[in-house]
């Protein structure tokens, strides 16, 4: 859990984003904290998937600011977001479906080694197979083999995998836009499992889903947002699933 005190990882302020008539985020402001599960609520519509994207580097902001540690950052394209440590999971945009998993591991991040200098590197296949199995046998994820392409793997194989490779590059913020939707029983329960221990090693973590019980089986804090506005924050223990379906639906906060 995070202290009271500490400087939040990241920072929005007055954030907003249009896409030519429409004000799909306005004047947002958020703390995001290490070591925390935050959940992103709202309707569909409601400007989650946005606000990922704008700190995943794939949509510039049209006003505000968002600070880093303290540092006003610039999150201009995805390498950016990487370079901060910020990690996204799509449920459908996870991985390069006919790639393996350790391909998909070490995309755009290969382990090399030079032979001449500026002209021929060689993939180093045997070192980011083991390097992913350790990762994998660490986090108790179970897959045959590394080399079959990830759209052989059940969904929540391709979720831990995902979550598994933010692991692996030490994120410092992981982004999970509707992890569990589509999973088995048992795989929504490694996701949640997964999610949990991301933030006991200190990573932050947003969490959008609209499954009420993965929101109060995972949750620290929650975020309502509300046709592009932020509605409100609830602390999950302090909070109803009345209170929260509330907020979503009427973006108001429900009298006691
Ligand atoms: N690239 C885009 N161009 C134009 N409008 C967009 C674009 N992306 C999102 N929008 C609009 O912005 C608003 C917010 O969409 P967003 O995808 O962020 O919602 P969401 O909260 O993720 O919803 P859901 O729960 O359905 O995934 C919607 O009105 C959507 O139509
Ligand atoms: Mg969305």
């Amino acid at each position: 859990m995070r202290s009271e005190h500490t400087q939040p990882f990241m920072q929005l302020r007055s954030v907003g984003k249009r896409f030519g008539g429409v004000e799909a985020l306005r004047n947002v402001d958020l703390d995001i904290h290490s070591g925390e599960v935050l959940g992103l609520l709202g309707d569909n519509g409601a400007g989650k998937t946005t606000l990922v994207k704008v700190l995943a580097g794939v949509h510039s902001l049209s006003s505000g600011e968002i600070w880093c540690k303290g540092q006003s950052v610039d999150i201009s394209a995805p390498k950016v977001a990487h370079e901060l440590g910020i990690e996204t999971v799509f449920q459908d945009l996870a991985m390069v479906p006919n790639l393996g998993v350790t391909d998909n591991f070490f995309i755009g991040r290969e382990i090399t080694t030079t032979l001449i200098p500026k002209l021929i590197k060689v993939l180093r296949s045997k070192a980011m197979h083991a390097d992913a199995r350790e990762t994998l046998n660490r986090l108790d994820i179970h897959i045959p083999s590394l080399k079959v392409s990830v759209d052989s793997l059940s969904g929540g194989q391709r979720q831990a995998v995902a979550i598994a490779r933010a692991i692996r590059w030490k994120a410092n913020l992981v982004i999970l836009d509707e992890p569990t939707a589509a999973l088995s029983v048992p795989e929504q329960n490694k996701v949640l499992e997964l999610t949990r221990s991301l933030a006991n090693q200190g990573v932050a973590v947003i969490y959008i889903t609209h499954n009420m019980s993965d929101v109060l089986a995972v949750t620290d804090r929650i975020a309502v947002m509300y046709r592009g506005l932020k509605a409100g924050e609830l602390i999950t223990a302090q909070t109803s699933q009345g209170e929260i379906v509330e907020m979503i639906m009427s973006g108001k906060r429900s009298r006691a």
